[in-house]
């Protein structure tokens, strides 16, 4: 299937549920809170499901997670906070542990929303259950960690009915200092832009460790380090970035080259410790990037684009901003002490993510409760996809192109029975 198709297939079946109102389909109620089932009771499951309880009209009444001793701490976390916004404890009945969780709590009635934290290796089959069951879902990146589960992705995306929203966690394009710039760029700010330079570097995550545990639940736990269970760090972690340089360019790449390796890292797992990566756009415009991802150092991350008429720095942390005949800085309008900002020029905000997940959260949330319902999925993928490029390009050691990368049809196995958790 040639590169367009592939993502319009999907595409296709996303556009076309724009239109239809929720309670089409639904018999929502706009007024009513939004029932969240939490599957993956881990860092950014427990963050981000906190974020809806306080941010939106969203309530966590159900929680899943493969291991009995992660559920329950996400149940003492969430009984906690329900209690401080005056909400019921979680109902015992919709707490659900061991590798058919995600089932348990795709079948549950009490529950609209299914969060998906869990790690990138699942997310497709975990995807493909809570669209199944007709619940709203917000899913975390990547959507996929191969090309055949980008595949089904695409499948599941055209499966999403009328109504049914789907949000995948790409909360950088919500964070209002890049999309105040985005709009500046879309409206020809940088006039023709010639490349386009980025990086994200960042620490190591840190050892998991469980006494008495199996090789295997030692990998899972430390799932970061395993490029079947994470994708390796272009794929899960660099995704943002990567995803920003799409979003700005309206494109994915269509090559790759690359380099890159293990160089420092000595701890279990194959991830590489850093990417070299020369992707090419249409137009021949080139994104030059890199990453790192060891040691104990802070966040680098962002991209700085060069046009004709002028150039765009796009950091997480730092100004945003435009050079050039008209340069422009992002205000933070909403700081009620002007001059205290770190980075922004009249702002309060210490860094630029700071509301990302926030407005992410609202927009999701009003997509199900007045419409129109989202399905990004087919977005997801082509993002996934345009990471396991530049992934392809470093292990070969060859220029990929996104023919290649669909060609080759790339799966990898997780290579053990998950059965041995029940
Ligand atoms: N959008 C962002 O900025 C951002 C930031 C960090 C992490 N993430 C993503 O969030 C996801 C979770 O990351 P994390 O840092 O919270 O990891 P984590 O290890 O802290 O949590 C993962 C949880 O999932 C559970 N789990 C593992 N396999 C499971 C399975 N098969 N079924 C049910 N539960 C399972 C684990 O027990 C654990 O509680 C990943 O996809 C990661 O890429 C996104």
């Amino acid at each position: 299937m040639k590169r367009r198709e592939f993502l319009q297939n999907g595409a296709a079946a996303a556009c076309g549920i724009l239109l239809v109102k929720p309670a089409t389909a639904f018999t929502y109620q706009a007024n009513s809170a939004v029932r969240l089932g939490l599957l993956g009771c881990g860092n950014r499951g427990t963050a981000v499901a906190t974020s809806f309880s306080h941010s939106t009209s969203a309530r966590v009444v159900a929680l899943a997670d493969l291991f009995p001793d992660n559920l329950e701490r996400g149940r003492g976390h969430f009984d906690q906070l329900n209690a401080s916004l005056g909400h019921a404890p979680i109902d015992a009945k919709l707490l659900f542990h061991g590798p058919q969780a995600y089932e348990q709590l795709a079948a549950s009635t009490g529950v609209d929303l299914i969060q998906i934290s869990t790690p990138p290796f699942f997310h497709v089959q975990h995807l493909e259950a809570a669209v199944a069951a007709g619940k709203h879902v917000y899913c975390e990146k990547p959507v996929g960690i191969d090309v055949s589960q980008a595949r089904h992705a695409l499948e599941i995306a055209g499966r999403v009915k009328p109504g049914q929203s789907v949000d995948v966690g790409f909360q950088c394009r919500s964070a209002p200092p890049f999309a105040s710039i985005v709009e500046k760029i879309n409206a020809g700010a940088l006039g023709k832009i010639a490349s386009v330079t980025a990086n994200y570097n960042a620490p190591a995550s840190l050892e998991k460790l469980r006494a008495g545990e199996s090789p295997d639940e030692y990998r899972l736990r430390n799932w970061l380090w395993d490029r079947a269970l994470s994708g390796d760090i272009l794929v899960e972690q660099n995704i943002h970035i990567i995803d920003l340089c799409n979003w700005i360019l309206k494109a994915h790449p269509v090559s790759a080259t690359a380099t890159g390796g293990r160089n420092v890292l000595t701890h279990a797992g194959d991830c590489w410790d850093n990417y070299q990566v020369d992707f090419t756009y249409p137009g021949d415009i080139h994104l030059s990037f890199s990453s790192t991802q060891f040691g104990e150092g802070g966040f680098d991350a962002g991209l700085k684009l060069f046009g004709a008429g002028g150039s765009a720095t796009i950091p997480y942390s730092g100004p945003v901003a435009i050079t050039g005949p008209q340069p422009w800085a992002w205000q933070d309008s909403t700081s009620t002490t002007p001059g205290s900002g770190k980075f922004a020029a009249n702002g309060s905000f210490a860094d630029n993510l700071e509301f990302a997940d926030r407005d992410k959260e609202r927009t999701f949330i009003a997509s199900i409760t007045s419409g129109p319902a989202h399905n990004q999925i087919a977005a997801g993928v082509e993002t996934a996809l345009s990471c396991m490029l530049g992934r392809m390009a470093g292990l070969t050691r060859r220029e990929v192109t996104w023919d290649d990368l669909l060609a080759h049809g790339e799966t990898y196995k997780l290579g053990m029975d998950m059965n041995q958790f029940a």
